[in-house]
């Protein structure tokens, strides 16, 4: 497991740089990159970013692939879609392909939305005969949840799926998420965690026992691939190694 910790104002450009550089590694091995991308506020000014930064990379956009880790059952064009703020964010100022983007079809209904995603990824990978994703993208929620895979979910027991549909709460009503069986297939892991408030939890990820049914984000373990914990100081508080955080 890799820990890079980097000052708020920092952040941003050095987590796309990192991502940048993966995808650009990818393309040049595998003559493809499929990445998964996160959503919610955290990745935002990463995004922003790598609509800046871009053109430093030698990329053929046309060999990379965009699938979301998880979604809300929202419409495309609500401030709530995790595609609507990608979108807005890097995807339409990059040359992306529009057909290498595929965000869930949230107006099918939610268990048709999550076979559909299913099937797509299956058919994703089976063409590009690869295993899983070469990049995810990952958040961590102050309860311990990543993707939508929420405390006390049955999402955190299916095994042997890549997709699953629910309503978590009356509150933060329907999800679509990608499952740990798939997510722990890819090559490189990145969590993206910043704010003082997170900082009980990504110790307790990090450093408490195995318990995922109360701290989903435990469940991420790459098989074969590496996991790097990319973190503002904030987040970092708890964790932070004797030495001052690298900046
Ligand atoms: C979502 C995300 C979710 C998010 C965490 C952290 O759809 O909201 O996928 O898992 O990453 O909730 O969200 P923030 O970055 O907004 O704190």
């Amino acid at each position: 497991m890799k820990l890079e910790i980097k000052s708020k104002e920092d952040f941003p450009t050095f987590t796309a740089r990192r991502i940048l550089s993966i995808i650009e590694r990818a393309v040049d091995t595998h003559q493809h990159c499929t990445v998964a991308l996160s959503g919610g506020n955290t990745p935002k000014s990463v995004y922003e970013a790598i609509a800046r930064l871009y053109p430093e990379y030698d990329i053929n956009w046309r060999r990379v692939y965009f699938f979301w880790g998880d979604e809300r059952m929202v419409d495309i064009d609500s401030p709530q879609s995790n595609f609507g703020m990608a979108t807005r964010a890097f995807l339409d100022k990059i040359p992306a392909q529009p057909f290498n983007i595929f965000p869930f079809r949230t107006d099918f209904p939610l268990d048709q939305a999550a076979s559909d995603y299913e099937e797509k990824l299956r058919n994703h990978f089976d063409v590009i005969t690869a295993s899983g994703f070469n990049l995810v993208l990952l958040g961590l929620g102050e309860d311990g949840h990543t993707l939508s895979i929420f405390p006390q979910s049955y999402g955190t027991r299916l095994r042997g799926e890549w997709v699953y549909g629910y309503k978590v709460d009356d509150v933060i009503g329907e999800r679509l998420t990608l499952l740990p069986d798939l997510i722990n297939q890819a090559e490189h892991i990145l969590f993206l965690v910043n704010g003082k408030a997170k900082a009980p939890t990504v110790q307790k990820v990090m450093f408490s026992r195995f318990a995922p049914d109360d701290i989903p984000a435990q469940l991420i373990r790459p098989v074969n691939g590496n996991l790097e914990w990319l973190l503002d100081e904030e987040a970092a508080e708890l964790i932070r190694p004797k030495s001052k955080a690298s900046n």
